[in-house]
Order: C-alpha cells, then sequence, then structure tokens
C-alpha cells in the first residue's frame, strides 16, 4: 500500500498540522521525517486546539502509529514536555515511537543559535532560535549526539565529552559566554535518556513492515519548500530538507504515489529573506488579523502577501505535486477584489521563476492579475458547487497556476471545515 507525503508549498504554517490530522482518520501510520521543534503544527479537534512542535500530528488517532524519524532532530526537554502537555489533556502518547538514529539538538546548539543570529547583525535569518541550524550543521559535520547514545551511558559520557571540549571552546573563545558543565549535561542527557527509552526503535523497520503489510502510511513534511535548504531561499532557509522523505525516514521513494502540496490561499513568511508578495500595508495588516498569522512556535507576526502563483508552481515543479490543499480559504471571503502574483519583474526583464539568488529575489516586483472576490462567508460550505461562483473560480485559477489539482479546500482551522474534492487516501 502507499505512502502519501503532506509538503508544505510555501514558507511553511500552510495549514500542514490541520490536514494530517484530518488524514489520519485513513491511515495507520504518520511520520515526522525532517525539521525539529522550528516546527509549530496546529491541531483543532474534539480534544481542544494543540500545538505540534515534534510529535506527529496523528497523535489524536489512539491507533495510529506516529513516528518521530532519522531526519528530525529531536530537543529531548522539548520532546518529554510535548509528551507531558499531551497527558494532560488526556491523550496517550503511548503509540509514538522514536528513532534511535535521530539527532538531538543539545543546550549548546541553542545557545550557539541566539548568539550566531546576534553576529549576523542585519543579516540575521530571523531563525525560531531552537537550536535546530546547529544541529544539523553538526549532524552533516559528524559532531551530533544521537538518541542512541542516549541508551549507552558509557560511551556516551565519551562522545559528550569530546564533543562539549570542543563546543566550549566556541562558547568562551569565540563568542566569551561561559562554559558548560559535562557533569551537569551527562546527569540530565542519561535521564531523558531514561525517560525515553520506552519509545525507542528501528524505525525504519516498522514503517517498511507497514507498507509490506498493506497499511497506509502519511508523511507529516515540517516547515515549506521555500525554507528547504536547497530549493529556498538561501540562506533565508532552515537547515533540512522540506521533501527529503525517504532519506528521512529510511524508506523507498518509489512507495510514494501521492505528494499533497499545501498552500494557504494566500502567502505568508515568518523570519527574514525575500518575499515578493509582501503586503506593507492594510491589506498585509487584514490578512494578518483576520488570518491570527502569528507564529506558532515564536508568536512573532507573519509577514503577510497576496498568492504568489510563481513559489508554487516551482514548488509543485520540483516536489512533483499531485495534488494541492488549499487552506485558510475563508480568510479571503471579505475582499472585494484578489490579486494572484503571476510573474516577477526587474527592470523590464520577466521571471517565471524565483531566481536562485536571494538578493535578486528581493528586487523581483510581482506583476498581479486582479480576480473578483465572492465576499461571503464560506466557513459553513462543505461541497465545492455550493461556493460562489468567484470562489470556484479562485481555486480553479490556482490550479492552473500550480500545475495541479485541488484535493481540497479548507475553510476553517477544525477538521471538519474542509470541502473534499478529491478524497486521499
Ligand atoms: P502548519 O505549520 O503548516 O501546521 O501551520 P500552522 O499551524 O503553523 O498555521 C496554520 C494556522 O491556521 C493554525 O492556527 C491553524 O489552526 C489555522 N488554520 C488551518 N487551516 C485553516 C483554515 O482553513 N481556515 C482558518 N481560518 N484557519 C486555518
Ligand atoms: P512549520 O513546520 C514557518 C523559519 C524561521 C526562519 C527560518 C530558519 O510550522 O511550517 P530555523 O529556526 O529553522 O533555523 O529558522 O525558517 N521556519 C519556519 N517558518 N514555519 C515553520 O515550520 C518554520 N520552521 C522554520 O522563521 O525564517
Ligand atoms: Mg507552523
Amino acid at each position: 500500500m502507499p505512502a502519501i507525503a503532506i509538503i508544505g508549498g510555501q514558507w511553511g504554517d500552510e495549514g500542514k498540522g490541520k490536514i494530517v490530522d484530518l488524514l489520519s482518520e485513513k491511515v495507520k501510520v504518520v511520520v515526522r521525517f525532517s525539521g525539529g521543534n522550528n516546527a509549530g503544527h496546529t491541531v483543532v479537534n474534539q480534544f481542544g486546539e494543540f500545538q505540534m512542535h515534534l510529535i506527529p500530528s496523528g497523535i489524536f488517532h489512539p491507533d495510529v502509529i506516529c513516528i518521530i524519524g532519522n531526519g528530525v532532530v529531536i530537543d529531548a526537554a522539548a520532546l518529554l514536555g510535548e509528551i507531558e502537555t499531551l497527558k494532560q489533556n488526556r491523550i496517550n502518547a503511548s503509540n509514538l515511537l522514536i528513532s534511535d538514529r535521530a539527532h538531538l539538538v543539545m543546550p549548546y546548539h541553542i545557545l550557539l543559535d541566539g548568539l550566531e543570529e546576534e553576529a549576523r547583525g542585519s543579516g540575521a535569518i530571523g531563525t525560531t532560535r531552537k537550536g535546530v541550524g546547529p544541529a544539523f550543521a553538526d549532524k552533516t559535520s559528524r559532531m551530533g549526539i544521537r538518541v542512541c547514545d542516549l541508551l549507552d551511558k558509557e560511551s556516551f559520557r565519551k562522545r559528550l565529552g569530546f564533543v562539549l571540549e570542543y563546543k566550549n571552546s566556541i562558547l568562551t573563545k569565540l563568542y566569551g559566554t561561559a562554559p558548560l558543565s559535562l557533569d551537569e549535561l551527562y546527569q540530565t542527557y542519561c535521564e531523558y535518556g531514561e525517560r525515553l527509552a520506552p519509545f525507542v526503535r528501528e524505525t525504519d523497520v516498522i514503517v517498511r513492515e507497514a507498507l509490506e503489510r498493506g497499511d497506509q502510511v502519511l508523511l507529516e513534511g515540517a516547515q515549506g519548500t521555500m525554507l528547504d535548504l536547497d530549493f529556498g531561499t538561501y540562506p533565508y532557509v532552515t537547515s533540512a530538507l522540506s521533501g527529503g522523505v525517504s532519506l528521512g525516514l529510511g524508506m523507498s521513494p518509489a512507495k510514494i504515489t501521492e505528494v499533497a502540496g499545501v498552500f494557504k490561499a494566500y502567502t505568508t513568511r515568518v523570519g527574514g529573506g525575500p518575499m515578493p508578495t509582501e503586503l506593507k500595508d492594510e491589506y498585509g495588516e487584514i490578512l494578518r488579523e483576520r488570518g491570527h498569522e502569528y507564529g506558532t512556535t515564536t508568536g512573532r507576526p507573519r509577514r503577510c502577501g497576496w498568492f504568489d502563483a510563481v513559489i508554487t508552481r516551482y514548488s509543485a515543479d520540483v516536489n512533483g505535486f499531485t495534488s494541492a490543499a488549499i487552506t485558510k480559504f475563508d480568510i479571503l471571503d471579505e475582499f472585494s477584489i484578489i490579486k494572484i502574483c503571476t510573474a516577477y519583474e526587474i527592470d523590464g526583464a520577466v521571471y517565471t521563476r524565483p531566481p536562485a539568488n536571494s538578493a535578486l529575489l528581493e528586487r523581483c516586483q510581482p506583476v498581479y492579475e486582479e480576480l473578483p472576490g465572492w465576499q461571503c462567508n464560506t466557513s459553513g460550505i462543505r461541497r465545492f458547487e455550493e461556493l460562489p461562483p468567484q470562489a470556484q473560480a479562485y481555486v480553479r485559477r490556482i490550479e492552473e497556476l500550480i500545475g495541479c489539482p485541488a484535493c481540497l479546500v479548507s475553510v476553517g482551522p477544525g477538521r471538519d471545515q474542509t470541502i473534499i474534492i478529491r478524497p486521499i487516501p
């Protein structure tokens, strides 16, 4: 049976959490395969409203196995806190499993994330300061500490001693801050290791066996394509691949039969970097207030603008999206005119793909087409044919521009506030 990937098509916060919670009803396994607790996935269901940072958004379905795959970097304290919050809300996390190969976000990563941001000055990326970038950098430079290390205390102490000596010399000599204590860190992480041990597995085996049994597997992307390390607006990106699905959990790419891109009906971005359709006027303000566009992880106001079909078409191309989930459609309900950016222009030159160079993208001026708004409340509508003609035309135009058909339109944060066009799975 197939695996279905849910991938952010813009700059993150497209509503992936809602879509994954909704689709989890029909699957047996949900896997996070990238990012860390820089992600903030909101789920609104009969249990309340939850902000998921590391735990897959399928956790509300008691029969669904939820896996944090090897491609995720895990802040152990944050994960234990998330498990505790769920428990307090009577959600059982006993169906959670963690890859023994996942790397850990350590306290020095969090310190260095902040210090590096300060050092960048006006070129700051605007990271979430959760230590995710430095943790991925250590993974690549072979300085990482992994979940499996916590389970062997003797070798863990040696490994931590070696890594911390190096990290402390950066903290003290380069940044002039206090070093971290090896004993304290060792004790704390041994305790975390004991608490996490019951969840730890060779998760790639579990995914493979599930697929062999014929179970549906849902792959929950984090961040968005334009934050992808390779395809995003470098260097204003996060440190992982937003589409690196099969490597992030140890599965054949051939198993993925559906790749659904999640797209907000407009555009938002949180943090620094180019965003050609950003509206710094009252329209941007209206989108922010109506859409409650404040970061799920950091609370920062999100930058808002009209739908950018240049980046979304590019994103559909690089991910091979087979369908599009269009979210936050209801936020556009009151506009009399709605704009879509169909190309960029710099000094008369037209671009239909975002240039790789962020400095050039920064100079891109959006070329807009205007569509009439529908000016009625769509949040109670459940069938596509019941949407006003202008709203249907907006969806059809987006499909055309992105180049893939819409599978659903989301008209509110709740599970049921969804217009299904083509069921997946
Ligand atoms: P994610 O990171 O992609 O999971 O998205 P976030 O959870 O960070 O941000 C999406 C926000 O929009 C959350 O507050 C959701 O509850 C909310 N949301 C999702 N879909 C809809 C929708 O269709 N309409 C409205 N009004 N809110 C939505
Ligand atoms: P979800 O999964 C939106 C952004 C940060 C910053 C850049 C680098 O909820 O869609 P990092 O802390 O990752 O080093 O920051 O990436 N960013 C996100 N923006 N949604 C996210 O995740 C994000 N994760 C990281 O704001 O600009
Ligand atoms: Mg988010």
